[in-house]
């Protein structure tokens, strides 16, 4: 089969190398970007009057059937045109002749590739921030509904503080909200028009690059055409931010894992989005998040993968950037597949608040506030501290909580206890003490949830 780049070579290539080389594989996603590209580069070779208006016409009413024939999944790709734009030009001189030749007037596959991959990533950016957004609602939703819920606040995954269990659901609204601030401004590197820059150098034909960007809504052309074709930082810095996501979404997922353990009780996901076991009757796994955590790992390894592939490598093009697609395109596939289903998984989850409220009654999560009681009554806070280390010891070695101590048992502790201690002790009291401005106290995190709202355009 004859190749558009044949005329050099005497020999036919080895249907081993064709397959080791075609991209057409995976690069066909890129159809719809290839030709839009495509029909913007023909019309400012028209205007520049490097072709005739006539050829323009025709070029693009071929153009438009060959994406009307991709759309309808009419057209077969063949390993031996190699990639997306060979495919699309030889469909395109089959649809119109020897006239579809002039598409590629002064434009390189390198310029072309690079074009389709920022007009990709341009939309799925985009979308995926959307994603995020509706995962961030179904995140205020369940704060909205517990405002009221109590529960253990940990560090080192030990009973820590009492904290609202809505506090703790704002703090992954705050982390998506980061990540679409990361998404949206990598927007302003990924709309760069590269095309124009040729194979590397340029072209000897007088075109308008910028007319190009007009037309594609980019907001800028790259302003060395050796960076324009050998660039993929726009690529890296997405898989950066994906995997800063995916660990966001894995840490949720760990804690929806552990919540909805026995041992834990605290939660319980939707059966629509848990499995069973094919022997154990009894089991409802958590599927879901446990993906998403495994799937990190893959979307961790395409970007080191693609920082691998692109150390060391001299300017400009290499074939060893057609690595750069795969995993580009996975990292999408796996980021969209998991927010799809995280944002309806947290909106349907169920809170068990009563088993939340009895886990922090069960625990010592109140004793800074003894320290800081004994504190206000003039103590310095390391002498409170041990007063209240021993106390808690106390407790431990006789199977009682704070709460359960009489007058006299405190008293033995310290002087400075009086009856106003058992309110200072109570879950409530301890939560609504944190009234400071991002802390947990009700009233805070009321604010914290309007404040999202306003932010997120909910209200
Ligand atoms: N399929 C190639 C890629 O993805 C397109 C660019 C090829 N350019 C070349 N000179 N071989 O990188």
């Amino acid at each position: 089969m004859s190749k558009l780049w044949g005329g050099r070579f005497t020999k036919q290539t080895n249907h081993l190398v064709d397959e080791y080389t075609a991209s057409i594989g995976f690069d066909q996603k890129l159809a719809e970007e290839d030709i839009q590209g495509s029909l913007a580069h023909v019309t400012m070779l028209g205007k520049c009057g490097i072709l005739p208006q006539e050829d323009v016409e025709t070029i693009k009413g071929g153009l438009n059937k060959v994406l009307e024939k991709i759309r309808k999944g009419e057209i077969e790709f063949s390993v031996s045109d190699e990639d997306i734009h060979m495919n699309v030009e030889k469909n395109l001189i089959a649809e119109i002749g020897p006239v579809g030749g002039k598409l590629h007037t002064g434009r390189s596959r390198n310029d072309q590739v690079a074009t389709d991959m920022h007009l990709y990533l341009r939309k799925r950016v985009v979308e995926l921030s959307g994603m995020l957004y509706e995962l961030q609602k179904a995140l205020i939703g369940q704060a909205r509904d517990n405002l009221d819920t109590i529960v253990p606040g940990y560090t080192h995954l030990q009973r820590a503080q009492p904290i609202l269990f809505a506090h703790h659901l704002m703090a992954y609204v705050s982390m998506f909200q980061r990540d679409i601030e990361r998404l949206m401004d990598s927007y302003k590197r990924i709309n760069v028009l590269p095309l124009g820059a040729g194979a590397l150098a340029g072209t000897t034909f007088p075109i308008d690059r910028h007319f190009v960007a007009e037309q594609l809504q980019f907001d800028r052309v790259y302003e060395n055409s050796l960076d324009a074709v050998s660039d993929r930082d726009f690529i890296l810095e997405f898989l950066s931010h994906a995997s800063i996501i995916m660990m966001h979404l894995s840490r949720l997922s760990e804690e929806l894992v552990l919540w909805s353990s026995t041992e834990f009780n605290f939660i319980e996901l939707d059966d629509a989005f848990c499995t069973g076991s094919s022997i154990m009757p009894q089991k409802k796994n958590p599927d879901v998040p446990e993906l998403v955590r495994g799937k990190t790992g893959r979307v961790y390894g395409n970007l080191m993968g693609l920082l691998t592939v692109l150390k060391s490598l001299p300017l400009a093009y290499n074939k060893d950037m057609q690595e750069d697609k795969e995993g580009m395109f996975d990292t999408v596939a796996t980021l969209e597949g998991a927010l799809q289903l995280f944002a309806p998984m947290i909106a349907t989850m169920k809170v068990n608040k009563s088993r939340m409220r009895e886990a922090v009654n069960k625990d010592f999560s109140n004793a800074t506030d003894i320290a800081d009681f004994l504190v206000g009554k003039g103590l310095p806070f390391r002498q409170a501290h041990e007063v209240i280390g021993k106390t808690v010891l106390y407790c431990i070695q006789n199977g009682k909580y704070l709460l359960d101590l009489t007058m006299e048992e405190f008293k033995q502790f310290s002087p400075l206890f009086d009856d106003a201690i058992y309110k200072v002790l109570q879950p409530e009291t301890v939560v609504n003490a944190r009234n400071v401005y991002g802390g947990t106290a009700t009233d805070q995190v009321a604010d914290a949830i309007k404040r999202s709202e306003v932010l997120l355009r909910m209200t």
